[in-house]
């Protein structure tokens, strides 16, 4: 298979994602969704980013979340005191959970269709907080690039909050005979080409469309933030799991991996 465009990676993910979309509302996460947001206090959010994005501060900010999915993690901004909230995606079907999600919350954020690589005018240097979590990063064919729109959403003096899953993962086979075992290239620049559904909590994965996976390591996203005008102001790695099921063998392990991270980087005055 010839290797794809940036442009025909970005396209094939939306999609990838638009159908795998159906399956997500199948799940029991969706029905707790519906029962939980009601509540003006839901959050979704793990220990580790709420303490993050309280010491950056979000109460009384105007903060956007990129590659916001069914909203979830959007509408739990509003439980640490955001001002307002923008939650950005490319699939329309999980926009569509979104609003479902909003509709039934006593808040109301904003859901934007949009590639993060073209964003409307009409969001550039508005927020003071843009968040990127687990599971974005990696369908990004270039980090830099990325990074870089990421920060044009940005007020001067506004932050960047990361939480992703660790890249070093992406050397191991989580399926394999032995897990354990490096699997593929910590540099590897190919991406990996899925040919299934993108669901999470251990479904299993139905064959489906045509996605890619990016692998960017560590260095390159630390680089990318700096290369997009960003200083970098945390940067922190964790022995917990915060992605798929299958992820959790690595945890409590003698020779442990690290599993994820946290970034802040902020957007100088001018
Ligand atoms: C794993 S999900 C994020 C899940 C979220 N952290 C949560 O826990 O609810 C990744 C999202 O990134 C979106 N995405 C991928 N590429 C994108 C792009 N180029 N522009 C905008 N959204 C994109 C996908 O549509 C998907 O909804």
């Amino acid at each position: 298979m010839d290797k794809p465009s940036a442009q025909q990676a970005i396209i094939s993910n939306r999609h990838a994602w638009d159908q795998s979309a159906r399956l997500h509302k199948e799940t029991d996460t969706w029905k707790g969704l519906l029962d939980a947001v009601v509540h003006p206090g839901f959050t979704c959010l793990d220990p580790t980013i709420t303490r993050l994005l309280q010491a950056v501060g979000v109460a009384g900010k105007d903060v956007v979340q990129l590659g916001c999915n069914n909203g979830r993690e959007s509408l739990s901004l509003f439980s640490l005191g955001a001002r307002s909230v923008v939650g950005i995606d490319q699939s329309v079907a999980f926009l569509q959970q979104a609003r479902e999600l909003a509709d039934l919350s006593p808040h109301s954020p904003q859901f934007i269709e949009s590639d993060i690589h073209h964003l409307p005018e009409s969001l550039l240097g508005q927020f003071d907080v843009a968040l990127v979590t687990i599971g974005v990063l990696n369908w990004m064919p270039d980090v830099t690039q990325f990074l870089r729109h990421v920060a044009s959403t940005l007020k001067p003096g506004g932050t960047l909050v990361m939480y992703e899953t660790h890249p070093f993962l992406e050397v191991f086979d989580p399926k394999a005979a032995n897990p354990f075992l490096p699997a593929s290239s910590y540099f590897q620049r190919d991406p990996f080409v899925l040919q299934e559904s993108i669901v999470y909590e251990g479904q299993g994965a139905q064959t489906g469309p045509t996605s890619y996976w990016f692998v960017h390591t560590l260095g390159s996203v630390v680089s990318g933030a700096v290369a997009a005008g960003l200083q970098v102001g945390h940067l922190q790695e964790y022995a917990h799991c915060n992605r798929e099921e299958l992820y959790e063998q690595y945890e409590h392990q003698p020779a442990q991996l690290p599993l994820c991270f946290t970034l802040t980087a902020t957007k100088g005055m001018d």
